[in-house]
């Protein structure tokens, strides 16, 4: 009778070792299953605190860098931007998915004071700020998404942190290529007289049909806009694109198929240790004495 209960109690504590390294083992597997799954992507996660982000600079852009938008609900803009993607497939976005945002937060910003750019940003936002124009960021919704990285997951309404759709690697239907698009879009199609963009001749093709540009704003200004091309060259740096190579060729031809006036100027160097300041007038002087 002892010797049985003895044979038991070891057979208990024997099928309790096994169910607890069972269950530990099943669950570091589901985590780790789960966890690839969310790093299947191959860009960054998302960026983290969005939501927070994205309220605090709406209110920052509506009550004090813009306060002729102060009308706009930040709350409903926040909302219809997180459910544009919330627990969707990250590959799947459309237009259709960000159309609720658009008419909530759609840009207020004059026609004819656009700035475009292409690898050129920080000194385009410079150059529109110095005078007076705005590029796509100076808008609520640009500012809102500056910088940042976003996608869910299907069946979960969280924003997977740990990686997001490359637009290369995985799909360029990503929900964050999707935004820039529809944005970009119809920042150049509503955009009229004088439209002025950046673009970075210290590249090989300083025109890139692959861009956002090229792909999105080009091929969409109205017919009778005028396109003027600044085409920027880094200091210390050979140029190595111009007005007359190829690349601009090609943007040239794009814009007369659409009847769209182009005007490009060269060899503009930047004045690298007064560019950052923001104050200097280095790039007006610039301008003015070789163009005008
Ligand atoms: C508001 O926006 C300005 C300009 O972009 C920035 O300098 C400032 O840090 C922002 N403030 C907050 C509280 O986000
Ligand atoms: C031009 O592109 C290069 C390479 O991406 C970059 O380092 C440089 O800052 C760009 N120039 C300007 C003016 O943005």
């Amino acid at each position: 009778m002892a010797d049985c209960s003895k044979r038991k109690k070891l057979c208990y504590c024997l099928l309790l070792c096994f169910l607890v390294a069972g269950i530990t083992g099943g669950a570091i597997g589901i985590y780790k299953w789960y966890r690839s799954g969310l790093n299947r992507w191959h860009g960054p996660g998302s960026t983290p605190d969005f939501q927070d982000i994205i309220e605090d600079r709406c209110y920052n852009y509506t009550q004090r860098i813009r306060p002729d938008s102060r009308s706009r609900n930040c709350q409903e803009i926040k909302q219809a931007f997180m459910s544009a993607f919330i627990s969707k497939d990250p590959c799947k976005a459309t237009k259709e998915d960000y159309r609720r945002l658009i008419d909530l937060a759609d840009p207020t910003v004059p026609c004819n004071k656009r700035v475009l750019w292409s690898k050129t940003k920080e000194l385009a936002r410079e150059y529109a700020k110095l005078r007076g124009l705005v590029t796509l960021e100076d808008t609520l919704l640009g500012f809102l998404a500056d910088r940042l990285h976003w996608c869910g997951e299907p069946g979960s309404p969280d924003l997977n942190t740990w990686s997001c759709p490359d637009w290369e690697k995985d799909c360029r239907t990503n929900y964050r290529s999707v935004f820039w698009e529809v944005l970009s879009e119809r920042f150049a199609e509503s955009a009229c007289g004088t439209v002025q963009v950046l673009l970075n001749g210290s590249l090989e093709n300083a025109f890139d049909e692959m861009s956002i540009f090229g792909r999105v704003e080009a091929p969409n200004l109205k017919p009778m806009v005028t396109l003027q091309v600044w085409l920027v060259h880094d200091p210390g740096k050979p140029p190595r694109d111009s007005c007359s190579g190829s690349s601009i060729k090609k943007l040239k031809s794009i814009l007369s198929e659409r009847n769209v006036r182009f005007i490009c100027r060269d060899n503009l160097r930047v004045h690298h240790e007064k560019r950052w300041t923001g104050r200097n007038t280095s790039w007006n002087q610039d301008c003015r004495e070789k163009y005008q």
